[in-house]
């Protein structure tokens, strides 16, 4: 089993380098498949998991994946000769299921396991399938959960989405980059992500405008090219070094970031009293008293994204106060409550709201990341707290965060993964 252990109350200093959006990268990788041809993706968080996931279902389809260096690869899709995707590799995350819409669009066919992913509740595909099935594919879901969908030939068609869902949208411009005629997606998600999803189908040739807003038109296009595309920074992964860098009263310089997109954090951020500099391409955080308390309710962008939720919620839990955090896209967020409580913090969850009430200190304790972003909060938590912090259940917070021990070391964290044997395999010792 392997933990991250730290040992909290250095605060962070110096400069730490974003990696490439992992959920663009989830969106990118699959749509590569629509063209027979190469594409080359730079900016690429190659080495989280669930991005090297993505890269084990290209293979199997039959698509080349080569490593340029580490963070760009090279995709073969020439010779893509399947269309089927069993569990075994689609219940890793969630994501896996943008290859439906990739496989659609590019075969008229896809058979793909029900997708895994971190559990925040119910995760219904219900609009997914709607975009699917008004675009002309029979959809049909098999006893064993696979997901069975056809068609003689896409049609661009309007498609209006009942809920704001980032995962729909990005299954339906799949589709529809190829269908035949115009596909006109209303009430789309317009997370950063999905503009980086239209520009780098637009690299290889497609007709994708209005992405950023919630009405996307798609003309489809008969051919799709190869192209070399580089993925815009992580939103979230920023959001989190910020954080942490006003949690443990630091100063951290976060660079190869949109400061743009980081907005709805920035100036929640500032809200609770965190110096919070704009550059270019960077964002200097810094934090030298206790933080303010502040009310965060999550929705879709560019308003506070649920995925900053719990490392936020680290932040507030040592506030100067009492905050309310208000989660309403997900019905089960608050996890990570559990945890930082046994840290000393003050949090009680009624339903989809949280009130929590600010603490002087966090301290050290062993505690577990429930999800990706619930363990990212248990590293700011451990970094801000007093005493050791053990986390367990890490291969969460891989999923997600591209070197993440070294990042916080390099700020000077006293912070260290290490690999203690399962208690199974000691007794089978000697
Ligand atoms: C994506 C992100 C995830 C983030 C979420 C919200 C990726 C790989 N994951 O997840 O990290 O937390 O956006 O910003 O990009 N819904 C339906 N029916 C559907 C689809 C969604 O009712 O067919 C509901 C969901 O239950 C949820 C809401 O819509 O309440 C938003 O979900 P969605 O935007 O689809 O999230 P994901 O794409 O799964």
């Amino acid at each position: 089993m392997e933990k991250i252990v730290i040992e909290g109350g250095t605060p962070l200093r110096g400069e730490v380098e974003i990696s490439g959006a992992k959920n663009a990268a989830l969106a990118i990788i699959p749509a590569a498949i629509l063209s027979q041809d190469v594409c080359v993706i730079e900016n690429l968080p190659v080495s989280i998991s669930d991005v090297n996931v993505m890269m084990k279902i290209l293979n199997h389809l039959g698509a080349q994946v080569t490593l340029i260096n580490k963070n760009s690869i090279r995709i073969d899709s020439r010779h893509v000769n399947s269309y089927v995707i069993s569990h075994d590799m689609t219940k890793h995350l969630r994501a896996s299921y943008y290859f439906i819409g990739a496989l659609l669009g590019r075969y008229g066919r896809a058979k793909v396991a029900m997708p895994g992913g971190c559990y925040l509740g119910a995760r219904p595909i219900d609009q997914h399938i709607k975009g699917f099935e008004l675009l002309g594919a029979n959809v049909s879901i098999e006893e064993n959960a696979i997901v069975d969908a056809k068609s003689d030939g896409l049609t661009g068609a309007p498609v209006y989405l009942d809920v704001v869902s980032v995962g729909a949208t990005v299954n339906v411009l799949l589709a529809a980059v190829k269908a035949k005629g115009l596909t006109i997606i209303e009430n789309a998600a317009k997370e950063p992500h999905i503009v980086d999803l239209a520009n780098f189908l637009n690299s290889m040739g497609a007709d994708v405008r209005g992405a950023g807003t919630d009405v996307i038109k798609v003309r489809g296009v008969e051919r799709l090219h190869g192209c070399t595309y580089s993925i815009i920074p992580d939103q979230i992964e920023a959001g989190t070094y910020m954080v942490a860098a006003a949690a443990t009263h630091g100063d951290v310089m976060i660079k190869n970031v949109i400061p743009k997109h980081l907005e709805s954090i920035s100036t929640k951020l500032v809200e609770c009293g965190v110096t919070v500099e704009e550059y270019d391409d960077a964002v200097r955080v810094a934090l030298d008293t206790r933080p303010g308390k502040c009310n965060i309710k999550t929705m879709p962008h560019p308003g506070f994204p649920t995925d900053m939720q719990p490392q936020m919620a680290v932040l507030l839990a040592l506030a100067n106060g009492t905050s309310l955090i208000s989660e309403s896209i997900w019905s089960n967020r608050f996890r990570y409550a559990e945890q930082l409580n046994r840290m000393g913090a003050s949090i009680k969850v009624d339903g989809q709201l949280a009130v929590v009430e600010g603490v002087e200190q966090l301290k050290g304790a062993p505690v577990k990341a429930d999800d990706l972003r619930a363990g990212a909060a248990m590293l700011i938590a451990g970094l801000a707290a007093k005493g050791v912090t053990e986390v367990e259940d890490i291969l969460h917070i891989d999923r997600g965060y591209e070197d993440v021990v070294a990042k916080f070391s390099a700020l000077g964290a006293n912070i260290k993964r290490i690999y203690t044997p399962e208690p199974d395999a000691l007794t089978n010792v000697g």
